[in-house]
């Protein structure tokens, strides 16, 4: 994970997209060029949903444009807060500090990399993946949904290689990300962001041992800001906030039983 953490910085930020991919799944655009200009892929936001919810709201940095003055958020409407921001249109300002936590860690010395993303657990991995190609790192991307209601693959970089699941096998093979996880032996690092289940299969998974594994975290957040601890999870290193020492840990670090869902 990046060892340098820097302050957050507050945008108000122009919303200057703002569409519905699927059913309850948004991707959000915002002109954030401070925010932006010092984004690491692993990072977050946290987004001021202007009075449906008092604390901010906690989004992965899901992509920056090449003059690294756009933020882009993947999102699905789930309360109060997500459901303001799905309603945002070109135009509005949203009031965005960031960039906040660790990130991913991408060695210098890695070749190739898996990337396995459950559900929106895609949003981080796509800011990841594009940095990973400009370096000329063979991606490979695990996508993996419920249901084929999905991110257009389309949208995603090229040139990585994707593998599709669908939990129903509706698109791309019937399955769970982990289950490709034995056909990369040569990727040198695996990154995840997905589901409290799918890290406790990694954790278990034969071929996760003794191989570089990062995985993003959520937990709920209240500051955001390593102040609260609000969000703090055991790991084999004591006691860690997620928003400050994480969201990224290494797969092996983190006790996968004291753990709970948001
Ligand atoms: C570091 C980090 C990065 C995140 N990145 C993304 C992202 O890129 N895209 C995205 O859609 N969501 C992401 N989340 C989750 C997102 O923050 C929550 O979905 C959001 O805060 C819900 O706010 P709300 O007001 O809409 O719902 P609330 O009214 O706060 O909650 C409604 C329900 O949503 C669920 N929920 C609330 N907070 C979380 C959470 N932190 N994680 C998972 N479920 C939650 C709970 O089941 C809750 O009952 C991230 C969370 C963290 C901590
Ligand atoms: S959310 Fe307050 S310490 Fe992490």
């Amino acid at each position: 994970m990046s060892t340098t953490i820097n302050m957050p910085i507050r945008n108000q930020a122009q919303v200057t997209c703002n569409c519905q991919l699927t059913d309850g799944l948004h991707l959000l655009q915002v002109n954030a060029p401070g925010i932006a200009a010092a984004a690491l892929p692993g990072q977050f936001a946290m987004l001021h949903c202007n009075g449906s919810a008092f604390l901010r709201r906690p989004l992965s940095i899901h992509r920056i444009n090449a003059e690294k003055t756009l933020l882009s958020f993947l999102f699905a409407v789930l309360g109060n807060g997500t459901q303001w921001l799905s309603q945002t249109k070109a135009g509005d300002m949203i009031d965005v500090l960031g960039p906040m936590g660790n990130g991913f860690n991408l060695l210098p010395s890695s070749s190739e990399i898996l990337l396995l993303a459950g559900g929106l657990g895609l949003a981080p991995l796509v800011f990841l993946a594009e940095e990973a190609l400009v370096r000329g790192i063979c991606v490979n991307l695990a996508y993996g949904t419920a249901t084929n209601q999905r991110y257009n693959s389309r949208l995603l970089p090229r040139g990585l290689r994707l593998i599709e699941f669908t939990d129903d096998g509706t698109y791309g093979q019937r399955g769970l990300v982990t289950e490709c996880l034995p056909d990369f032996p040569n990727a040198n690092q695996i990154f995840a962001c997905g589901p409290l289940p799918m890290y406790r299969t990694m954790a278990q998974h034969p071929n996760t041992k003794n191989r570089e594994v990062q995985v993003s975290l959520e937990t709920r957040m209240a500051c955001g800001l390593g102040v609260c601890y609000g969000c703090t999870i055991s790991t084999l290193s004591g006691l860690k906030q997620v928003c400050h020492h994480g969201p990224v840990f290494t797969l092996d670090n983190v006790v996968w039983d004291e753990i709970v869902s948001p």
